[in-house]
């Protein structure tokens, strides 16, 4: 940073600092991304390496020597939640959840408060609402143990104060963006009070061993507003996502230093606060209809768990010379695509037709496996014949009309089986990973070509 100067630029997207204003972050490759605000007041350390005499010493440790075994993991009260997680929250660690405004962000921290509450010590900090609103909407909840105490505030020195004088185990903090910093005269929200806000919350996480969450709202563009530099910092960053007239939550792992980031959670937001989906695939497939073309049932894997979902195509011809193409949960050029495929594989004439696609349920997919049901969906609207609703179907699709393998096809099947379905298409490739199975017929093909045949 220059000397003497009292502001400096930063970039929106990336926290990317300047002392000049530039059209494009050299970062990020963002335009239009710089903003001003005071420079941060460094404290402490004077830049630089100081002269190895006055250096303090740190001494490297073995791998082998590092001590693994307290590493401790507690219980949010969500089975779904912790998995999310990799297995419970992490002791000093710290959690990012993001999502859009009314999601239900505040309402699933206050729940998993009252849960770790019962044999540990919370600390709830909310910038946004006041004490009686919470406590309202803790009483719609049930009941709140005593081991949960509010705070309102947004002055991060304050707050530091308040954590270090009653030493709870886990803190929330309400909006990220609400807090500052007195050590930075920016705006509460603005870049660099978010990046100092964390920074401190870090340090509090860090040095005492408790288990911070953030939330953070998000952009319209979908990310964490403010700079990317948060989801750098902390440890873990949850993504909370749902449609506002559906009442199913999906919890997804963005980043997790302590677990897998492909899990997802499932919740339904009820009168009474969030509860778990344990069988999202019944959830998801509720109200199908019977014997109408152009739906179909697929399976598809998020993490571990397989999930079946209904797709349904609607195609019928056009009465403009451009024909109209929508795509809703699944990939619009993928559709097109896949689209090209069948005219060019499969001789359907399917370029004057207009052509809907949709995931029944409002979930938004990008699975390879997915192809195949979308293959079939569209197939089975164009020439109007039904799939029978006891089959399922799941595969990749290249670009020459192969049906390819996908990976997991024994869950896939297992979960097929639970659910009583008779009949499973699949790739061919896939059936030797199988093996036998005589709780469901598997029919297994290699192209679109020989599906459409059928
Ligand atoms: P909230 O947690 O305040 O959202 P965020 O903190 O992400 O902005 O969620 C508020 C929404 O949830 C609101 O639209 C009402 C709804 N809700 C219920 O349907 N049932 C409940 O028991 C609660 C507490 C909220
Ligand atoms: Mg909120």
């Amino acid at each position: 940073m220059a000397k003497g100067k009292s502001t400096v630029f930063f970039c929106k997207e990336c926290g990317y600092e300047s002392v000049k204003w530039m059209g494009q972050c050299p970062a990020c490759r963002q335009w239009n991304t710089f903003v001003e605000a005071p420079a941060v007041k460094s404290s402490g350390s004077t830049g630089g390496i100081s002269s190895a005499s006055g250096a303090p010493s740190a001494v490297p440790v073995r791998i082998s020597q590092v001590d693994t075994s307290t590493e401790n993991r507690y219980s949010t009260g969500f089975g779904e939640l912790d998995r999310v997680l990799g297995g419970g929250i992490v002791a000093g660690s710290m959690v990012l959840v993001g999502g859009d405004p009314g999601i239900g962000k505040s309402t699933i921290l206050l729940q998993v408060c009252a849960n770790i509450a019962k044999d540990r010590k919370v600390l709830y900090i909310s910038g946004e609402e006041s004490l009686r609103q919470i406590k309202m909407r803790a009483d719609r909840i049930g009941a709140m143990p005593d081991n949960f105490m509010l705070l309102c505030e947004t002055n991060l020195n304050t707050i530091d104060a308040a954590i270090r004088g009653c030493s709870p185990d886990a803190v929330v903090i309400d909006s990220i963006q609400t807090m500052y910093c007195e050590t930075s005269d920016s705006a509460p929200g603005s870049v660099s009070q978010v990046r100092e806000s964390t920074n401190a919350l870090m340090q509090i996480a860090k040095g005492l061993g408790i288990t911070v969450f953030i939330v953070g709202h998000v952009t319209k563009e979908g990310v964490v507003a403010g700079p990317r530099v948060l989801e750098h910092m902390v440890d873990t960053v949850l993504y909370f996502e749902g449609e506002r007239n559906e009442s199913y939550r999906i919890i997804r792992a963005v980043k997790n230093r302590f677990g897998a980031t492909n899990e997802i959670g499932v919740f339904e937001m009820c009168t009474d606060g969030l509860k778990e989906v344990l069988n999202p695939s019944e959830y998801m497939l509720e109200g199908r209809p019977k014997g109408e073309p152009g739906s179909v049932v697929v399976c598809l894997m998020e993490g571990t768990r397989p999930i079946l979902v209904e797709i349904q195509a609607l195609v019928c011809r056009t009465n403009f010379g451009l024909p109209r193409r929508t795509a809703a949960g699944v990939d619009y050029n993928r559709m097109n695509l896949l689209m090209a495929v069948l005219e060019k594989k499969a001789g359907m004439q399917l370029s004057g037709c207009d052509a809907y696609l949709n995931i029944a349920g409002g979930l938004k997919v990008s699975e390879p496996a997915l192809d195949l049901g979308m293959v079939m969906a569209i197939t089975s609207s164009f020439r109007n014949i039904p799939i029978p609703d006891r089959t399922i179907v799941f595969g990749e699709v290249g670009l020459t009309g192969e049906v390819r393998a996908v990976s997991q096809a024994k869950q896939r099947v297992a979960e097929a089986v639970k659910l009583g379905f008779e009949e499973c298409i699949l790739p061919a490739a896939c059936l030797k990973s199988i093996g036998n199975e005589d709780r469901i017929k598997l029919t297994g093909i290699k192209s679109v070509s020989e599906l459409c045949r059928r």
